[in-house]
């Protein structure tokens, strides 16, 4: 099978086409590295020993798109490509809008127009708003989003839906990730943050690694354990192995289909100070500070269905992310920079 690979440079996106080489799929990469650099895809050549063919394009960009369908023979699509900062996206609506909604509507035409009708979409937890319930299962109602990104991908997931509804002929998977973290085990590729990390593991492994002073924990007053928000952290090469089970679905047809990917294992910020701190000898300190608007007390997955149907289920424990993480960002102070 070959595999377009949209967003194919950014930290999932080359921990995919990792996973799809290693199981033998050809990969394509299309990116306007916007948040990436190239050299991702150089260190995806040397693990894999495979050459990733690039094409430095928008997915705005009709044309360009249209060039990589007609130049390559492209089964099926793994969309990536998007804007993804929730606070950006407050501040710039509309460029979250036309980038992640305009941007599929075009990939989807294009990619309809070459009679190819097959996508894996990314989507998200935050899809789920303040969840209805926890664990939370696909048959969790859909919520408010607090901000514009959250809304595109609510919005990509109902017409990626209605597109399928009206032709069968396309198999539309959407995988809504809770929080990717970790990285590939050589320590060569990883998350790669601009400026200072609005995430909660890239700014632990920046203070760990002497980048940024300590930790504020937006709260400690949450109805959790021990007061501070619980979230469902996944190994991204765990998330990179269920494209992979996703694309088999595809081949032996799949209709419209939505899974969570998550562990179904919630960590409070504490226990992950906890865990960072045990995995890696490395001290974190840190200062509680004022809730960040618009978080929720908890939220994880339950991921049975994508075990029982798609015969995927999360690998990797929260140390071994821990380590993962640490290790990119030890070799790697500032990312993909020299
Ligand atoms: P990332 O920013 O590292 O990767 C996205 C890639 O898309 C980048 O390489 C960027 O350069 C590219 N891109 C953006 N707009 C583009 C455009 N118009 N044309 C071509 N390329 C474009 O982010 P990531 O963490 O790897 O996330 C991948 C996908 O998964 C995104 O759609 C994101 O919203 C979704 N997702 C991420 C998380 C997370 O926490 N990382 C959680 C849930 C869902
Ligand atoms: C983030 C995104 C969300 C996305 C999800 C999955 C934001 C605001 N939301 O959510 O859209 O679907 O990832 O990838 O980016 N925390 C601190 N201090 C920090 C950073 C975070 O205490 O410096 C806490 C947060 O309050 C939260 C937890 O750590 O309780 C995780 O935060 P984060 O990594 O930003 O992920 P989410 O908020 O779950």
């Amino acid at each position: 099978m070959k595999i377009l690979v949209t967003g194919g440079a950014g930290f999932i996106g080359s921990h995919t086409v990792v996973e799809l080489q290693q199981a033998g799929m050809d990969a394509v990469v299309v990116d306007n590295l916007c948040n990436a650099s190239e050299k991702s895809l150089q260190r995806v050549e040397a693990i894999t020993g495979k050459k990733v063919p690039f094409y430095k394009t928008d997915i705005l960009d009709r044309e360009g798109l249209e060039r990589i369908f007609s130049t390559e023979k492209i089964d099926a699509v793994i969309h990536f490509a998007g804007l993804k900062a929730v606070g950006e996206s407050v501040q710039k609506p509309w460029e979250y809008y036309q980038n992640n909604i305009t941007g599929t509507l075009t990939l989807v035409d294009v990619m309809r127009k070459h009679g190819v009708k097959n996508i894996i979409f990314s989507s998200s937890a935050t899809v789920y708003g303040n969840p209805a319930f926890i664990p939370i299962t696909e048959e969790c109602p859909k919520g408010q989003c607090t901000n514009p990104y959250g809304w595109t991908k609510s919005m990509l997931e109902q017409i990626l839906t209605d597109i399928q509804k009206a032709d069968p002929e396309w198999n539309v998977i959407l995988l809504r990730y809770f929080n990717p973290i970790g990285a590939h085990k050589s320590g060569t590729i990883g998350e790669n943050p601009n400026g200072i990390p609005n995430n909660l593991m890239p700014y632990i492994t920046q203070v760990a690694v002497g980048k940024l002073k300590e930790l504020g924990v937006f709260g400690n007053d949450y109805s959790t354990p021990d007061g501070t928000g619980v979230r469902d952290y996944i190994h991204v090469l765990d998330l990179a192995a269920g494209h992979v089970k996703a694309l088999k679905m595809i081949e032996e047809k799949a209709g419209l289909k939505i899974y969570n990917l998550g562990t179904g294992v919630g960590y409070s910020v504490l226990d992950m100070v906890k865990n960072f701190e045990d995995a890696t000898g490395v001290k974190i300190p840190y200062v509680i500070r004022d809730r960040r608007p618009g978080d929720i007390d908890a939220c994880y997955a339950d991921a049975s269905l994508a075990k029982e149907e798609l015969g995927w289920e999360a690998q990797y424990g929260i140390k071994e992310m821990c380590a993962d993480s640490w290790r990119w960002q030890k070799n790697n102070p500032n990312g993909y920079e020299d």
